[in-house]
Order: structure tokens, then C-alpha cells, then sequence
């Protein structure tokens, strides 16, 4: 199995497709997502602008709107991008129009290379269960504006570890290097994780490590709109 790892996504991948793309926005998109599917949202849209989100809305009119900018709810919005936020109350049977800052954008970029999942702390063993069935992965870290984010290269550290001998980018040997540490440790260090607590959101923190068996894998609607689905493993 060959891992290639970018820790931002302005790097440039080496192959023009893989069988599996991994995009990973730990503090809080990927984390948002995962749990909205585990308790039973419909889908998740992943949008990168407030236009964009606005314009879907009109063609799922029961949708929720959610999504942050500098990590708060946008307003007019119903959630903002706090995984606790949502609750089974919140989302069981809905779909979710998504716009952050980060982490949707990326699956916007990304998703011409190969089928899409996404992967934070919370379904890291379920997504290494889930790759075992493809050859060539490209694992796509969202950064933060365009630096590298501690929390996500983390993410993929833990990741790669616990693959059976994969052939690794530099990228994935250092993702691999940081991986002993633990999870709380990085995100309470993490420069987006110390803005997080800054602003009152550190019980985000704590929940961005509870594990969810779910896998988020972006599928396309009848319309052609992509939405992340639940496979389950
Ligand atoms: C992003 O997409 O950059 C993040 O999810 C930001 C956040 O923590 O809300």
C-alpha cells in the first residue's frame, strides 16, 4: 500500500488519481461531519462559500445551514461548527449544507483524484479498517489558511501507524514521527486548538477525541450534488 500524506493542501500530489483520498480537518470540519452522520443526518454538503451554501438551500429548502467564519457560526445560520452542536435532536434525518473555513474547501479540491472520505481522531481505526481495501491513498491535511495544522498532521500520524507496512511520503514519515504523543496533548498545543480555547470553545477539544465508527464517503445525489453519506464498516 503506497500513503502519501500532504500536510497542507497547496502541496502538489504525485499521481494524477488514487483509490482513496483522505481529507482531514480535525479541529472541526472532518470531526462536525463524522458526528453529524453518526447521529443519523441524511447527509452533509460540503460547500466553500456563503453563496454557495445560500444557493443550495434554495434547492434543499429543509436543509440546515451550518458552517463558520474565525469559527463561529455564521449568522443567519442554523448550527455553526461545533461537533456539539450536533446532537441527534439537531440533525437525525437532516441534510446539511456545510461551509468552514478549511475543511470543506478542501474536499472541494480534492475530489477530482478519487473517491472521498473524510477522517478526524474520532474515525481514525474505522477509516484504516475501510482503506485496507485500496492500493494508492493520498491523505490530504486542511492546515489552517495555508500553514500546517499540528492536530491534522496528527490525525495522520495515528493513521499511518497503524497500517501494516505502507510505503510513505516524507510527509506521511514525519505525520508518522508525531503520532506517540496524545491526542488531547496535541490539540490542547495545536495553534488552532489554543484559538479554540481562547474563545470558550475548549470543551470542542475533548469532544474531537471521542471515538464514532462511522465513514464519511462523498457521494453524488441524482442532481450531481456531492454529499458525504455513512458507510459503515
Ligand atoms: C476549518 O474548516 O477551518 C475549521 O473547521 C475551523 C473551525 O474550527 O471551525
Amino acid at each position: 500500500m503506497n500513503v502519501e500524506v500532504l500536510s497542507i493542501p497547496t502541496e502538489k500530489p504525485r499521481r494524477d488519481s488514487y483509490d482513496l483520498i483522505i481529507t482531514i480537518d480535525t479541529l472541526r470540519a472532518s470531526t462536525v461531519i463524522i458526528k453529524a452522520l453518526y447521529n443519523s443526518a441524511m447527509g452533509v454538503y460540503p460547500v466553500s462559500t456563503l453563496s454557495e451554501a445560500k444557493k443550495l438551500k434554495t434547492i434543499l429548502p429543509s436543509a440546515i445551514l451550518a458552517g463558520e467564519r474565525k469559527s463561529f457560526k455564521i449568522k443567519g445560520f442554523d448550527l455553526g461548527n461545533s461537533p456539539l452542536e450536533f446532537t441527534k435532536d439537531n440533525v437525525n434525518g437532516k441534510n446539511i449544507v456545510l461551509t468552514t473555513s478549511n475543511g470543506t474547501k478542501v474536499v472541494k479540491k480534492f475530489k477530482k483524484f478519487g473517491k472521498t472520505v473524510t477522517m478526524a481522531l474520532s474515525n481514525v481505526k474505522s477509516v484504516v479498517e475501510y482503506s485496507k481495501n485500496f492500493q494508492n491513498i493520498l491523505v490530504v491535511c486542511s492546515g489552517s489558511h495555508g500553514e500546517v495544522a499540528m492536530e491534522d498532521l496528527y490525525t495522520a500520524g495515528v493513521f499511518v501507524s497503524m497500517l501494516e507496512m505502507p510505503a510513505l511520503n516524507d510527509g506521511g514519515l514525519i505525520a508518522r514521527a508525531l503520532s506517540n504523543e496524545k491526542p488531547i496533548k496535541i490539540l490542547k498545543t495545536a495553534h488552532h486548538g489554543r484559538y479554540l480555547s481562547e474563545k470558550g470553545m475548549a470543551e470542542d477539544l475533548v469532544e474531537s477525541c471521542i471515538e464514532r465508527d462511522v465513514i464519511p464517503v462523498l457521494k453524488r445525489d441524482p442532481s450531481g450534488l456531492n454529499f458525504f453519506g455513512r458507510q459503515i464498516t
